[in-house]
């Protein structure tokens, strides 16, 4: 018994000729470039009740339509070879089968798919001219939607006809390898880009649309999403400009972590705004820039390094707390992402989120959730539920120190007071957004 499960990054628009071929470099979900195609969009299709109708979501520059609308505008000859739009992972299922095929987790982060009613939404495609013939199919996550090929085997060594399911969204994955299937519970990630996710048992839409809303990889199940672009990405570029004597060393992250752990919370009066590609949740501004502020002579790199960490989990607490303010009150989180392996990234989360936070005994994230609809698709396990269950162990709860949520208060309150003053004018926000947190 055995099968392929895959995951990848969302959003990410593989463009593919007649022949299967591609046609220029993927745009991938962290791309700003489409701000003008957002408005076109939102235009076209007569407003944003119209996409929260729809599509459950807004606009946002990452997302795959607009990406598809920027190269009908600005690379005319590449669209008119265009014959199929794939999302990352599901160009490497065309590579594994040479089936084209997606599923509701990756479909729903395309803005061309509806996740109430999961299917393509013809309106909005009709409305910006979209062809539907672009899109591939849609299976089921844990379904089995193509078989390795005879060519493909030859290549990796793969048995011939293994089974390769949807699979779904890293996002997505990522809560499942953590077993974050069902309502009621949530999970932090700290990876390139920061995600708090919630499952939820209808798709629920932020009227803000501040938080994503897509389809989970379980049927009949959907999750609110806040998104940050620049989490381990901030925090990567932190150590690359700035702790180049840790450089191309393995414990680099950790030893920056424990210079952090020096310095007393709040880092003495310095505040990092991690705004290093424009930001989506809450603020919905692709122009928007990062900030060191309240910087002093008598500060030096682990006051720095602090304050990027705390600015992280700052940008984190802003998405739980607008899942929070829309019902989904989680007692605790599942922590997963590479920031998560380090004992004071899961402390300083506890603290600044105020819930106490745990982790499982795998340490695979995405690749574990592929794995598990797998699993569940060569039949090992009825369903993904009992796959988690059979699984995964979690870890005792991690708990905030009382004085750590407490001192955080005021100190999120900072955060949030330094990103209102010093934007738009300073952190080069276009107010091209709707920044209504
Ligand atoms: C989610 C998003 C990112 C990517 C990262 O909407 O854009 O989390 O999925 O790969």
């Amino acid at each position: 018994m055995a099968g392929i499960g895959i995951s990848g990054q969302m959003h990410s628009s593989v463009f593919l000729d007649r022949s299967g071929e591609v046609i220029r470099p993927a745009l991938l979900w962290c791309d700003g470039r489409t701000t003008a195609e957002c408005a076109e969009i939102t235009v076209k299709a007569g407003g944003e009740e119209k996409l929260k109708e729809w599509v459950c979501n807004p606009a946002l520059e990452g997302f795959t339509l607009p990406k598809v609308l920027w190269l009908r505008n600005h690379e005319p000859a590449a669209f008119e070879r265009l014959a199929t739009v794939l999302l990352a992972k599901d160009y490497i299922r065309y590579r594994l089968t040479g089936e084209f095929a997606t599923e509701p987790s990756d479909a729903s982060g395309t803005l061309m798919f509806d996740p109430a009613r999961l299917r393509w939404s013809e309106p909005l495609l009709a409305a910006v001219g979209i062809d539907a013939r672009l899109l591939p199919p849609v299976g089921g996550s844990a379904d089995i939607l193509g078989r390795t090929t005879r060519a493909i085997a030859a290549l990796t060594g793969l048995p011939e006809g293994t089974p390769v399911v949807g699979g779904g969204a890293d996002n997505a994955c990522g809560a499942a390898g953590v077993g974050v299937v069902r309502p009621g519970e949530a999970v932090a990630s700290w990876g390139t880009s920061g995600t708090v996710l919630a499952p939820t048992a209808a798709p629920l839409v932020d009227p803000g649309l501040r938080a994503h809303t897509f389809c989970h990889v379980l049927p009949g199940v959907w999750y609110l999403m806040g998104v940050m672009l620049t989490a381990g990405g901030a925090f990567k570029w932190y150590r690359d400009q700035f702790a180049r004597d840790c450089a191309g060393q393995p414990d680099a992250s950790l030893r920056l972590n424990e210079e952090a752990a020096t310095v007393a919370r709040g880092a003495d009066g310095v505040v990092f705004l991690p705004y290093l590609q424009g930001e989506r949740t809450p603020y919905r501004d692709a122009a928007m820039r990062g900030a060191f502020l309240g910087i002093s002579a008598a500060h030096g790199r682990a006051h720095l390094t602090r304050a990027v960490l705390e600015g992280i989990a700052f940008g984190l607490r802003d998405s739980l707390a607008i899942l929070q303010g829309l019902g989904l009150a989680p007692d605790h989180l599942l922590l997963t992402g590479g920031g998560a392996g380090s004992p004071f990234v899961r402390q300083l989360l506890a603290e600044i989120f105020g819930l106490p936070v745990q982790r499982v005994d795998r340490e695979e994230g995405g690749a574990y959730g592929a794995a598990l609809l797998a699993a569940v698709g060569a039949g090992a396990f009825p369903d993904l539920p009992a796959a988690a269950a059979a699984t995964l162990t979690r870890s005792p709860l991690q708990h905030p120190a009382a004085e750590g949520s407490a001192a955080y208060e005021p100190l999120y309150r900072r955060f949030r007071a330094a990103t209102a003053a010093a934007r738009p004018e300073l952190l080069g926000g276009a107010g091209g957004g709707a920044a209504s947190h």
